[in-house]
């Protein structure tokens, strides 16, 4: 492993993440009648790249749990049902059209039935712990408070739009008119960065580590997840490949102010452009393509793009040197993992 390419340890966590999903199926289907299982699957059968189980299973390994243990499979589905629980609600709340190159759950199926999707997704990690056994109480802990963590997170992504089409007196009350980079951090920290750590610990927890290491590990995802959330977000406004899956420019279609390379842009230019760009931003009856005509050349002129890269990278290392305090029982999963910690940032969807 130590000399696998960056598609080795892609094509490494894709499988290891996809070993879980005849227990994600399971879950899910419990009860559920043959005409809605269809509408139930597609959010899982779109795919992805299972970063979060993945993670789970290489930490419960490093620990010493074997990977087609029950409580691992188990611990791995759930964490994988919660992204996706996360998916299908992000894509009400943002309008999101594409995802993994398919339509979403709410553009294949209408709101209404995209949330009543969502909360079969929400009994099914409740399942997906009873079946952790022995670990059901440490575990149903952890999905919950990495629930409230992610509602958090979600909250105030949305409170950092600069659109006019939401109208409703609370929204226009609490909104963000500027987003500082503490803002920033803490909005990502509950919405991407919390559900990675969690990812982690959960591994250690079901592989049997000390609290000292699940701390460890836990610290590993929560850096990890702030440099693959910069990385989203610099994928969003920078992306090349069509592998992407989502559309680009979907932060500023979305008009999301919490997108990191705005963050910056706004930061680094001056007071006039930065003044232009955030009306560009907040202008809802400019088309799409229009305000994107807008945008984009401020933040050309704003030469944030390697900053934004580098910021990622730095979030990237840190999670590396967490692991440098750990033992592990499968010491090759290190590597691994440094792999994966690059891989964050590195990657093209
Ligand atoms: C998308 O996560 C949501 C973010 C936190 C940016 P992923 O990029 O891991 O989504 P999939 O599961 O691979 O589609
Ligand atoms: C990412 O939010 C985190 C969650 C989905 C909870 P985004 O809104 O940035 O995710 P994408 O870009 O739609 O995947
Ligand atoms: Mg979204
Ligand atoms: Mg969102
Ligand atoms: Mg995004």
């Amino acid at each position: 492993m130590t000399n696998s390419s960056s598609d080795d340890v892609f094509t490494l966590m894709t499988d290891l993440g996809k070993s879980a999903e005849p227990e994600m199926r399971k879950f899910l289907l419990k009860g559920v009648r043959s005409e809605f299982q269809d509408l139930i699957m597609w959010q899982t059968e779109t795919g992805g790249k299972r970063l979060r189980p993945a993670l789970t299973i290489l930490f419960a390994q490093a620990f010493g749990a074997s990977t087609n243990a029950q409580e691992v499979l188990a611990a791995a589905a759930g964490i994988e049902l919660i992204h996706s629980y996360s998916l299908i609600l992000d894509d009400i709340i943002d309008r999101g059209e594409l995802r993994r190159g398919q339509p979403t759950v709410r553009t294949k199926y209408g709101d209404e039935f995209a949330i009543l999707a969502g909360i079969i997704y929400r009994e099914a990690v409740y399942e997906a712990a009873k079946a952790t056994g022995e670990f059901f109480n440490e575990v149903i802990t952890l999905y919950s408070e990495t629930i409230r963590k992610l509602v958090e997170g979600e909250r105030l992504d949305i409170l950092f739009e600069q659109n006019d089409l939401r109208t409703h007196e609370y929204f226009l009350s609490n909104r963000y008119h500027t987003v500082t980079l503490e803002d920033y951090q803490e909005m990502i920290a509950g919405k991407t960065a919390s559900l990675i750590a969690a990812a982690c610990k959960l591994g250690a927890i079901v592989g049997g580590a000390s609290s000292d290491e699940q701390a460890a590990a836990e610290k590993f995802g929560w850096s990890a997840g702030i440099a693959f959330q910069i990385a989203d977000d610099y994928l969003d406004i920078f992306a090349v490949s069509d592998k992407f899956g989502k559309k680009v420019y979907k932060d500023i279609i979305e008009q999301k102010l919490g997108n990191f390379v705005c963050v910056q842009t706004i930061r680094a230019l001056d007071n006039d452009e930065a003044k232009q760009f955030q009306e560009y931003l907040q202008d809802s009856s400019l088309l799409d393509e229009d305000r994107i005509k807008n945008c984009v050349p401020l933040i050309e002129k704003a030469k944030v793009k390697e900053n934004v890269m580098k910021e990622a990278e730095k979030w990237a290392q840190e999670a590396k040197m967490a692991l440098k305090t750990l033992k592990f029982k499968k010491e090759e999963n290190k590597t691994v993992l440094e792999k994966l910690a690059e891989f964050t940032v590195r990657r093209a969807y």
